[in-house]
């Protein structure tokens, strides 16, 4: 699989990477999603948040993290003081992983080789956006922007400061995905993890 390379255009803006991510066949996740969802924010954001791959919502709608994940995002960053609006919101994946059951469509997890191959366009984007900080949502988010596995429990909400990968002028901090809350039934176990997700957030907002 060759990935998205020979459809990320050189020098182009966040606009024009948008645009041109239409074409991308990377790899085989476009032919089951509605459309490619590309990224929200500004383009001088000095934060970067780097999710999953879109969800049922955002493959619908097209924008990331319009959907219940989104919700707790906002909701996380409000918390942390952080501007919502101002920050640069995007996926490791462009294209909604999922299966079809009867009439859902349920999540699938990226694999190992659908990241790499979507890789071309994070590099571009954040060469764009050059934000100072990164944050990885997640494990698949993580092995993207870091190149490598790592398991959140053990790196979360510490300043990588020299840490290689897709960025590597930028800073990276590690934290969980906001879903991963959604799945939580017990409210104190949802609060404990939307307290550490907030935490995390902070010592990104704080090295920007
Ligand atoms: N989860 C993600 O990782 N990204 C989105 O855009 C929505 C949900
Ligand atoms: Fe291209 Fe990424 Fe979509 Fe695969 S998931 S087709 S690499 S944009």
């Amino acid at each position: 699989r060759p990935g998205a390379q020979e459809w990320v255009p050189d020098d182009a803006r966040v606009e024009a990477l948008t645009e041109a991510s239409h074409a991308c066949r990377g790899c085989e996740l476009w032919a089951d999603a509605t459309q490619v969802v590309f990224s929200t924010g500004p383009e001088d954001a000095g934060l970067a948040l780097v999710g999953e791959q879109p969800g049922d919502r955002e493959d619908r709608e097209g924008e990331p993290f319009v959907g219940p994940a989104g919700r707790v995002l906002a909701d996380a960053l409000e918390a942390a003081g952080l501007d919502a609006g101002g920050v640069y919101l995007t996926n490791a994946v462009k294209h909604f992983r999922h299966v079809e059951r009867g009439k859902r469509r349920l999540h699938k997890t990226p694999d190992v080789a659908h990241v790499r191959a979507c890789l071309p366009w994070l590099e571009a984007e954040l060469s764009v956006v050059r934000p100072r900080v990164v944050v990885a949502l997640g494990a698949t988010a993580a092995r993207a922007v870091l190149g490598r596995p790592v398991r959140v429990g053990e790196v979360r909400g510490t300043l990588l400061d020299d840490a290689e990968g897709v960025r590597p002028e930028a800073a990276v901090v590690v934290t969980t995905h906001p879903s991963s809350l959604l799945r939580l039934r017990d409210r104190a176990d949802r609060d404990a993890a939307f307290d550490a997700l907030v935490a995390d957030l902070r010592v990104a907002g704080a090295a920007v």
